[in-house]
């Protein structure tokens, strides 16, 4: 059977280059974009789109039923910075959207899922650097406790039911097409805006605040190749570690700085730098390099000439 795909979310940060990656592979006619909102005139233009509520399992079932979908991904959800915000609203958007798609692959109408989860699943009590794909998981924000559900959930639907749910912990994802919104790694995107744009940058955490990063480019890939693999590799049905690369603040500006050589950064944290402070820092991704041959390619060096480049 032709894949036909449907990604919910399709016109936010990932959803976007995600839904033009999966169009060059299978056809722009084989990949549903849907989101509440229209996105890029690229989006639009480049095949279907359906507006639909992650939150409206009816809405889900008729587009798939309509054209036929075997394959989802799953990219509505809420932010952790926002989710701080609106505890509730974030908590029903990002459970309600994984239940329903859970339930439509147990009865039959998918045969294929994909759902981020995120490095927020993690807590203050986890082990700070190379973070372990099984280790101690307490998340003290909304976001990170509804991954950290869901992860559950999507093992137990695999275990109980044979869903072919596959989900990888996203770091902060760096990319250029579209912006992020209400994330708490998302410094290391505004940084280049007012970077390219000649002026300074207020960041909303300290100078040493480590996190695990990726540029855009690999984490598609990785959505990609996790998702034709051979059902047999994937061990791991919570979710996998993912990793790619660990800056600081300060670490990103002196490399801007190479580049923009007066570009200046200042520092003012605020409510994010607690969250921040709560993730690790550096993460071990062992088992998705052995079971699905994972592989990142970018580094900070070449991330940051990319970005600056694009955004130019
Ligand atoms: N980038 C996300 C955030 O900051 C983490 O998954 O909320």
């Amino acid at each position: 059977m032709a894949t036909k795909v449907l990604v919910i979310g399709a016109c936010g940060q990932i959803g976007t280059e995600l839904t033009m990656r999966l169009r060059e592979i299978y056809g722009g006619e084989q990949v549903i974009a849907s989101d509440i909102r229209e996105g890029s005139e690229e989006i639009m233009a480049s095949g279907p789109f359906e507006s639909l509520d992650a939150m409206n399992k009816s809405q889900i079932e008729d587009v798939c039923l309509h054209y036929q979908v075997n394959e989802v991904y799953l990219m509505a959800a809420m932010l952790s910075a926002t989710g701080e915000k609106f505890p509730k609203k974030a908590w029903s958007l990002n459970m309600d959207s994984l239940m329903h798609v859970l339930d439509l692959a147990k009865e039959g109408k998918i045969d294929k899922l994909f759902w981020p989860s995120s490095i927020a699943v993690f807590g203050p009590t986890t082990p700070k650097h190379d973070t372990p794909q099984h280790t101690i998981m307490e998340p003290t924000t909304v976001y990170g406790i509804s991954k950290q559900t869901g992860e559950r959930w999507c093992e137990y639907y695999h275990q109980k039911y044979g869903v072919d749910v596959r989900s990888m912990r996203y770091p902060g994802l760096i990319s250029w097409k579209t912006l992020p919104g209400g994330g708490t790694t998302d410094y290391a995107i505004d940084i280049f805006h007012k970077a390219v744009a000649g002026e300074n940058y207020n960041c909303f955490l300290s100078e040493n605040t480590e996190l695990p990063m990726m540029y855009m480019e690999d984490a598609v890939r990785a959505t990609v190749e996790i998702m034709r693999a051979p059902s047999e590799e994937i061990i791991e049905r919570s979710s996998y570690n993912l990793s790619g690369m660990s800056f600081t603040p300060q670490d990103i500006a002196n490399e801007i700085n190479k580049h923009v050589p007066d570009f200046s950064i200042s520092y003012e944290p605020d409510f994010r730098q607690q969250i921040a402070d709560s993730w690790p820092s550096s993460i071990d991704d062992a088992p998705a390099r052995k079971d699905w041959n994972w592989k990142h390619e970018y580094g900070l060096d070449q991330m940051v000439t990319e970005m600056l480049s694009h955004l130019k």
